[in-house]
């Protein structure tokens, strides 16, 4: 993408997190990436509006308000706080955050429909359906649990298998149950509404081939187009947490449907606010840029649908749609066993920095769909290698000089070299950033930031300022390393903003856009006084942070709810899941190296400081008891527990806690849903017996 000196006029998304859940460090890599080119856009001088919200549609989320008990306005009000607190402490910085459940966003998805209709779009078939004949509703294949078809598993969803990755129709399992009721789901006949994808093919044949996606991107397309596209089922049946179609009473838009049209929403909020014209973003014909930052599981959604929507009730179709890879931690998936399951906030109360998390991810960073790692260890070893050892280290080792011994008052040279070199690679610089390869900007820039302290190291300050009659020349170096200090303090800003606004005032200069670049800390200008700016990160802070997300571990999660909504895309993917699942299973010998034990649970009582644990002491047939940390105290008064039988894993080996040590686990189940609880062995069953 060429760099414009031209002003353009950008609306930029990242997609909607749904409002049932915390924003943990996988999400965070999609936001920190948008923020940055965000920043980048602005600091070039572009007009940039940056819009997001939470996604609150949905059946997930009315089961999850009805389970705690209150309304799902309240449940999304609620997540909303908590989304927007992790998202400002990220320095993620929206021009808006929405929510999908606004008046806005109801109209702009009725209009939206009307047109589609209008246009002839819209088809309706009565469909088969499960229904829940206790709970009077119609079932999501995710809440349709029994055996699967081809292994037989027991327990598994209704549109896949989590042991063998088969993929299904929910009428295919075998002696289905409603995970909402546990009763049996019967088969009913409704009526539902429906997108004709099927007649858009040409034109998303087009749209794909006008360079609006990446290389990967357009080559799912291509497999998705040889399979054929399928008319969308765009309506649920009441009872239902969303907008109700036009002269359809019970029927309601699927989330799918209005959370793309919350991107329109949420920027429509922000031009009442502002005066903006929502129009000329939006218009069949607008010359805005409107670009759609989203995870690659959550393409078919954008690159197929959302294209088409737009189309057919005459908008404008994005730009562009940039589709990132998923986050790894240490190599593998995100775990709540390992205590790589981190949430913003547990990261935030532990390394407290959140600009050390966004320069890793950007380290990692670029503009391919490739899974992305945070190594934990190279985390640190980065962070404190390149922000504190390298580019803090040109300033803390200068400004104190300036300071102490000409008064803040700075005297450049006219012609330093390494000024020159590093002036020189703003261009390449602001390519990288636009073109989302921040992997290759930052190791440019530490690149620099070595030639910058290679210059501070030959000409030594510390030794001038020993020295007799050196005391221009040492202001001169100092002054010379405190502008290379600026410049790589601008190209780092997009990454980091805060560290960025502390430099400026350290500086005393206004706030750094590109174009200040070309400016230069002028002779006689005063700065103030230097500031301790960064602290090391420790590899025990680390330690402390996978600890602590470890106290979840004590209880089996079931995977999230919501990945029901992403059927269609899981579609696609099937046949990678299974591969990957077959690598999952267990031996029998896997199976019976597990000692559990039933145990008696003799005392259980509250930890101080703990939030989620309760301390339990079980009599197992052992000669002493075991002293175990589980995670169920949301779910349990101590007191009630005193008596009851459990179950336990007997020869997990001790782990210390923050509490103390922990010498086994009890077994709870928890998802959604509810829970945890704690599995309680049939009548007659005594403590220490083995379960085989
Ligand atoms: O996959 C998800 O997490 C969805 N909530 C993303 C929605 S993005 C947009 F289309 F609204
Ligand atoms: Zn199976």
């Amino acid at each position: 993408m060429a760099i414009s000196n031209n002003p353009r006029k950008i609306l930029v998304t990242s997609a909607l997190p749904y409002a049932n859940g915390s924003i943990h460090l996988g999400h965070l890599v999609e936001y920190i990436q948008t923020d940055i080119w965000v920043r980048f856009q602005k600091m070039q001088g572009h007009t940039v509006h940056y819009v997001c919200a939470d996604d609150t549609h949905g059946t997930p989320i009315m089961l999850r308000a009805e389970k705690e008990g209150i309304t799902p306005e309240a449940l999304i009000a609620n997540v909303h706080k908590e989304h927007a607190a992790d998202f400002a402490d990220f320095l993620v910085q929206f021009d808006n955050y929405y929510s999908t459940n606004a008046p806005e966003n109801k109209e702009l998805s009725q209009g939206i429909y009307k047109k589609l209709k209008a246009a002839g779009k819209i088809a309706t078939k009565t469909i088969e359906q499960f229904y829940d004949p206790v709970k009077n509703m119609f079932l999501p294949d995710r809440f349709i649990k029994g055996e699967c078809p081809k292994c037989h598993a027991k327990d598994q969803y209704g549109d896949s298998c989590e042991v063998c990755g088969a993929t299904y129709n929910p009428t295919e399992l075998i002696n289905a149950y409603s995970a909402v009721s546990g009763a049996a789901p019967v088969r009913k006949e409704t009526e539902h509404y429906f997108f004709k994808l099927s007649e858009c093919e040409q034109f998303l044949k087009d749209w794909t081939r006008s360079g609006t996606l990446q290389g990967e991107a357009a080559n799912k397309m291509g497999e998705w187009f040889e399979n054929g596209l399928n008319d969308w089922d765009i309506s649920r049946d009441a009872p239902y947490f969303g907008f109700e179609i036009p002269d359809a009473p019970g029927k309601y838009f699927y989330v799918w449907l209005d959370a793309p049209i919350g991107y329109m929403a949420s920027f429509k909020k922000l031009c009442q606010d502002k005066g903006l014209d929502f129009d000329e973003y939006w218009n069949k014909d607008s010359s805005a840029e409107l670009y759609h930052f989203i995870g690659k599981d959550i393409l078919y959604f954008h690159a197929l649908f959302w294209p088409a929507t737009l189309e057919f009730s005459e908008h404008r179709k994005p730009t562009q749609i940039f589709a990132h890879g998923f986050l790894t931690v240490n190599g593998e998936k995100m775990s709540k066993s390992r205590g790589t399951f981190i949430t913003a906030r547990s990261y935030l109360e532990h390394i407290k920095n959140p600009e050390y998390l966004r320069y890793y991810y950007a380290a990692k960073l670029n503009s391919t769909m490739e899974d992305i790692d945070l190594n934990l260890e190279d985390f640190v070893a980065r962070v404190n290698s390149d922000l504190v050892g390298k580019y803090i280290n040109i300033a803390s080792r200068t400004a104190g000089f300036i300071n102490k011994r000409f008064a803040g008052k700075l005297n450049p040279s006219a012609n330093n070299s390494v000024v020159a070199e590093i002036r020189a690679s703003a261009q390449l610089l602001a390519e990288c950033y636009a073109e989302r390869e921040y992997g290759k900007a930052l190791r440019e820039i530490m690149r620099l930031a070595d030639v910058a302290n290679g210059f501070v190291a030959e000409k030594a300050p510390w030794v001038m300022a020993k020295q007799e009659g050196q005391d221009a020349a040492l202001q001169q170096v100092c002054s010379d390393a405190l502008e290379m200090f600026r410049l790589l303090t601008l190209y780092l800003k997009p990454v980091l903003p805060k560290l960025a606004i502390e430099i400026e005032q350290f500086l005393n200069i206004a706030p750094l856009t590109w174009a200040a670049v070309d400016a230069s800390l002028a002779a006689d200008h005063t700065i103030n006084a230097y500031e301790h700016l960064i602290t090391r990160v420790e590899l025990k802070q680390i330690e402390a942070m996978t600890e602590a997300n470890k106290e979840n571990m004590q209880v089996t999660a079931a995977p999230q709810l919501h990945s029901e909504q992403r059927h269609a895309a899981h579609q696609q993917n099937a046949a990678a899941n299974a591969e990957a699942k077959e690598a999952e299973y267990i031996s029998i010998d896997d199976f019976t190296k597990v000692d559990l034990r039933i145990a008696k649970i003799v005392n259980a009582e509250h930890v101080e400081g703990a939030e989620k644990l309760l301390k339990l002491t079980l009599d197992i047939g052992e000669d002493k008891p075991r002293q175990v940390f589980a995670g169920i105290k949301s779910a349990y008064d101590p007191a009630t527990l005193t008596g009851r039988l459990t179950v336990m894993v007997a020869n997990l080996a001790p782990r210390k806690m923050k509490f103390g040590m922990s010498e086994g686990m009890v077994l709870a189940a928890s998802d959604a849903r509810g829970g945890p609880f704690i599995l309680s062995p049939d009548v007659g069953a005594q403590p220490g017996m083995r379960v085989k």
